[in-house]
C-alpha cells in the first residue's frame, strides 16, 4: 500500500531527455520524456490503441509517437494524430500524471489529479546554490520497499554497525546520542547530538581534528518519501550552546525514496558540500564517501527485505531506539488511511 495523494520524486531532472524512459512508480508503468519544447511529461506507459508501451516510441514535433502504429500524444495525454484518419475520437487519450520540475527534481503525483497542488512539494533550495552548497546526485535502484529504506534513515543507531569504516565510528556514540524530536503534520524532525565524541573515519579524512569533536545530525522526514539531512561537526565544546553558524564540517544530504513495486524502490540522493564549497575535490570526496556508505545500507536492507519476504514480519520486536521510526510509520499509515477514506467518499 502506498500513499497515493502525494508528490514523489520520479527522476532527477537531468535523467530525462527526448528519449522516452520507462519507470515503474507505485506499481504503475510510467513513461517519462521531454517534448520538442523541452517540457518534461509523464504518461501511463501504454498506448490507448493496442497497448504497446509508449517508451518504445519516440518524441516528434507534436508529441510522443507510439512505436507500433504511430499515434501521437501530447503532454496532457491527448491523442493529436492518428495516421490515416482525420477524426480523432474523444476517447483516444492516455492517462497523464502531474509532473513538476523543481530544484533539480521531477516530482510526480500518482493520486487524484484535482488534489495535486505544487505548493505541497518539498522545497530543496540548496540544489540551486552552487556557490555555497555545491552538490552531486545519483539514484540507486534498491531491491527493498521504500519504507524499509526510510526506516533505515529514521534509526541511526545502525551507523556504528553498518558504517563502522565510513561515516559511523563507534556504535555506542550513536546508541547514546541525545535525541530531540519534534513531530510535524507530514512527519517529524529530529536532532542527534554526539558531543565530545571520537570523530568517524570519514570526518578525519576530511578535516584534521586535534581531538574529540561535537557532532550533530538533523533529519526531517516529510511523507511520503523525503528525508532532509544536515550533518555538522566541530571541535569538542563548539556546540555547548547549540549548533554554530558555521562548522568545520557541514554537509547536507537529500534522500528521496520512491516505491517502484511493493518490494523495490528508487533511492534518489544528493550530497551538498557546505564546509569547503570552493574546493571541488571536497565535493567529489564527500559524494564518494557517502556513495560507499549507502551501498552498505543497500546491502543490509536488501537482505532484510529478502528475509521479510520469506519469513514475514509478524514476530519482529520494537526497541527504544525505534521511536522515531515508529512515529514515521504511524504518519504514513495515517496518510494511507486518509487516502482510502477520500477514495471511498468519491
Ligand atoms: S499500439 Fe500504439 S499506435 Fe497502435
Ligand atoms: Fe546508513
Amino acid at each position: 500500500m502506498f500513499i497515493r495523494n502525494a508528490w514523489y520524486v520520479a527522476a532527477w531532472a537531468d535523467e530525462i531527455s527526448a528519449k522516452p524512459m520507462a519507470r515503474r512508480i507505485c506499481n504503475e508503468p510510467v513513461v517519462l520524456y521531454r517534448d520538442a519544447t523541452g517540457k518534461a511529461a509523464a504518461l501511463i506507459d501504454m498506448c490507448c490503441h493496442r497497448g504497446a508501451p509508449l517508451h518504445m516510441g519516440k518524441v516528434v514535433e507534436q508529441g510522443i509517437e507510439c512505436g507500433y502504429h504511430g499515434l501521437i500524444f501530447d503532454t496532457d495525454g491527448a491523442c493529436v494524430r492518428i495516421p490515416g484518419q482525420d477524426r480523432i475520437p474523444e476517447r483516444a487519450r492516455v492517462r497523464s500524471f502531474p509532473l513538476v520540475e523543481q530544484d533539480g527534481f521531477l516530482w510526480i503525483w500518482m493520486g487524484d489529479v484535482e488534489k495535486a497542488d505544487p505548493a505541497d512539494i518539498v522545497s530543496y533550495p540548496w540544489h540551486n546554490d552552487s556557490v555555497n552548497w555545491p552538490h552531486k546526485h545519483t539514484m540507486y535502484p534498491i531491491k527493498a520497499s521504500a519504507m524499509l529504506m526510510v526506516d533505515n534513515l529514521m534509526d541511526l543507531t545502525h551507523l556504528g554497525y553498518v558504517h563502522g569504516s565510513t561515516i559511523g565510528g563507534n556504535p555506542m556514540i550513536h546508541v547514546e546520542a541525545k535525541m530531540e524530536t519534534v513531530r510535524t503534520n507530514m512527519g517529524l524532525k529530529f536532532t542527534r547530538w554526539m558531543l565530545n565524541s571520537v570523530p568517524p573515519p570519514t570526518y578525519t579524512r576530511a578535516v584534521k581534528f586535534e581531538g574529540r569533536i561535537d557532532r550533530a545530525q538533523m533529519f526531517e522526514f516529510v511523507a511520503p518519501g523525503s528525508i532532509l539531512q544536515l550533518s555538522a561537526a566541530d571541535d569538542a565544546g563548539a556546540y555547548a550552546n547549540g549548533l554554530t553558524e558555521r562548522s568545520k564540517i557541514q554537509f547536507r544530504l537529500y534522500h528521496g525514496l520512491t516505491p517502484e513495486t511493493d518490494t523495490t524502490c528508487f533511492y534518489f540522493w544528493s550530497t551538498a558540500n557546505g564546509f569547503r564549497p570552493e574546493d571541488s575535490a571536497t565535493t567529489e570526496q564527500l559524494f564518494k564517501e557517502i556513495a560507499a556508505a549507502f551501498l552498505e545500507d543497500k546491502a543490509i536492507v536488501e537482505s532484510q527485505q529478502a528475509r521479510l519476504t520469506e519469513l514475514g514480519e509478524t514476530d519482529l520486536v520494537d526497541i527504544t531506539t525505534d521511536a522515531a521510526r515508529m512515529h514515521m510509520r504511524r504518519t504514513v499509515d495515517r496518510l494511507i488511511a486518509e487516502d482510502s477514506r477520500e477514495m471511498a467518499a468519491e
